[in-house]
């Protein structure tokens, strides 16, 4: 039952788009559905049997990618069931040409140094706006990103950004992979700012959002402004929680959240309240992911899928010869230095999690089955790891009903944004009207 279906407004005849406000939840239009309905939210490959001789593949055709625009300044300014409201958030005042400004540069690889590399090349949006095929991403010529990259769906909400925390604003946060050397590798910002102020089209599209030419600030606030649109919430599990619709969830999704925020003890963390949920403590932990990986013995061979069906194994030591070596990972300690902080990460919002695998800072995990089958077993217990991290002794129905109950949680309009995600200028040096 929704709180108030009463003040359906449907703004046909002022909007070229049929959106419909549900007091104050935007549903989608029927023309945007249909366009959805054959978007796919994964890699492009599914890769699923790779291993057989007789793979196929699916990969879709460029073809099926022309997108639909969003209204992202509507979204933005909606409330949607499980998310806060906008003054509890992190958000800048909301402004339309500063959001398509954002969303331009988002997705333009003359960005990068060498005009190939865009944010969304890392943060892909059908796949959940992060990278499904790679564990740890691969930035400017090939080079190898230390940790697994995060969603930005929703991003606005964390007090503090990345893995170990080390940033609070993303405003600022665009700096770092626009300077990496490892990401867009530039050499300077006034380097990025220069090469904008030279573009055709990008003089004009500063003047309107901000009134001046592109500096050091406005770069930050139009990713920002982007980045904050990109909310999903009213995931079934909101409808069934904060919309007190009961049917939406079936019998084992609502065990799984009874084991959640029960049994299991995931909601300690992972936050559910009363009138929203962040899924995160904003706290960091070490939940034993981390102590594993810098502790785990090192294998001498490494299996190597060469093509459908044919895996090589080859020593490790050949592969270490040509690649880079595996960085040291030790969490919230780089950024305080201090030995308490060893392999402490950021409690990970959960919302959207069944499009974001693989998981942890590190993708180590492939599903959430395997995420499941970590905390049930009580992570990999040494000093420091959190007390809450424990044997959990979840029998294989219970676990399987914490994964159900986790897939609930995608947002409604996710394949609204990716829609619009595809109708989004790319930017290359091929297209520099758009
Ligand atoms: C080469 C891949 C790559 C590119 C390009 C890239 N990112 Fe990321 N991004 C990552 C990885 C990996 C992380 C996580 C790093 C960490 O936690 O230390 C990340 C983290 C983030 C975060 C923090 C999310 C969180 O949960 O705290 C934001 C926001 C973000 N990126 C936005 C951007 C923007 C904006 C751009 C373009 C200016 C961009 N990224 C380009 C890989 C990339
Ligand atoms: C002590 C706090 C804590 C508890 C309890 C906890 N988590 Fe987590 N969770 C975290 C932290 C911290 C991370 C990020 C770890 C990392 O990146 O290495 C995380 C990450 C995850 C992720 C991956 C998120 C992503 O985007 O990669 C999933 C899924 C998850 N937790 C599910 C659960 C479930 C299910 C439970 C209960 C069985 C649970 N968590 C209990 C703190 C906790």
């Amino acid at each position: 039952m929704l709180r108030l279906p009463i003040s359906v407004l449907v703004s046909t005849l002022l909007l070229v788009s049929t959106e419909i406000v549900i007091d104050g939840f935007v549903t989608i239009t029927h023309a945007q559905q249909a366009k959805q309905a054959a978007i796919r939210l994964a890699s492009g490959d599914h890769k699923e049997g790779y291993e057989s001789p007789q793979y196929q593949t699916d990969s879709l055709s460029l073809e099926v990618r022309s997108g639909v625009e969003a209204n992202l300044f509507a979204i933005v300014n909606t409330a949607q069931f499980g998310l806060p409201k906008k003054a509890e958030g992190r958000f800048l005042e909301p402004s339309e040409p500063a959001i398509k400004l954002g969303r331009k540069l988002f997705f333009d690889r003359r960005l990068s140094r060498n005009k190939t590399m865009s944010c969304a090349m890392c943060h892909i949006p059908e796949q959940g706006f992060t990278n499904n095929e790679l564990q740890r991403p691969i930035g400017f010529e090939g080079r190898a990103i230390k940790r697994n990259a995060p969603t930005i769906l929703n991003v606005v909400y964390y007090q503090r950004l990345f893995a170990d925390a080390r940033e609070n604003r993303l405003e600022q946060q665009v700096w770092g992979p626009l300077l990496a050397s490892n990401e867009m590798n530039n050499p300077s910002v006034g380097q990025v700012i220069d090469t904008l102020a030279q573009l055709p089209e990008y003089p004009k599209l500063f003047e309107d959002a901000f009134g001046e030419m592109p500096n050091m600030l406005n770069v930050g606030q139009a990713l920002a402004q982007y980045q904050q649109a990109l909310l999903a919430g009213n995931s079934r599990f909101d409808q069934w929680r904060y919309g007190r619709q009961q049917d939406v969830l079936n019998a084992e999704e609502k065990e799984g959240f009874a084991l959640f925020a029960g049994k299991a003890q995931c909601s300690s963390c992972h936050i559910v309240g009363d009138e929203y949920a962040l899924f995160t403590d904003q706290a960091l932990h070490d939940t034993g992911v981390g102590y594993q990986v810098s502790m785990r013995p090192e294998t001498t061979t490494i299996s190597v899928q060469l093509a459908p069906g044919v895996v090589g194994q080859l020593d490790k030591s050949v592969v270490d010869s040509v690649g880079e070596d595996k960085p040291n990972d030790v969490g919230r300690y780089e950024v305080t230095l201090d030995p308490a902080d060893r392999w402490k990460y950021r409690t990970a919002s959960l919302r959207n999690i069944a499009l974001t695998a693989p998981y942890m800072h590190n993708g180590t995990f492939a599903s959430l089955e395997s995420v499941v089958r970590f905390y049930n077993a009580g992570g990999v217990p040494h000093d420091g790891q959190s007390a809450l991290i424990r044997p959990l002794g979840l029998s294989a129905d219970e676990q399987a009903a914490l994964v159900a109950f986790m897939r609930t949680l995608t947002g409604s309009n996710v394949g609204e944004l990716v829609a619009d995600a595809f109708a989004a200028p790319i930017g290359d040096t091929s297209s520099t009207s758009r």
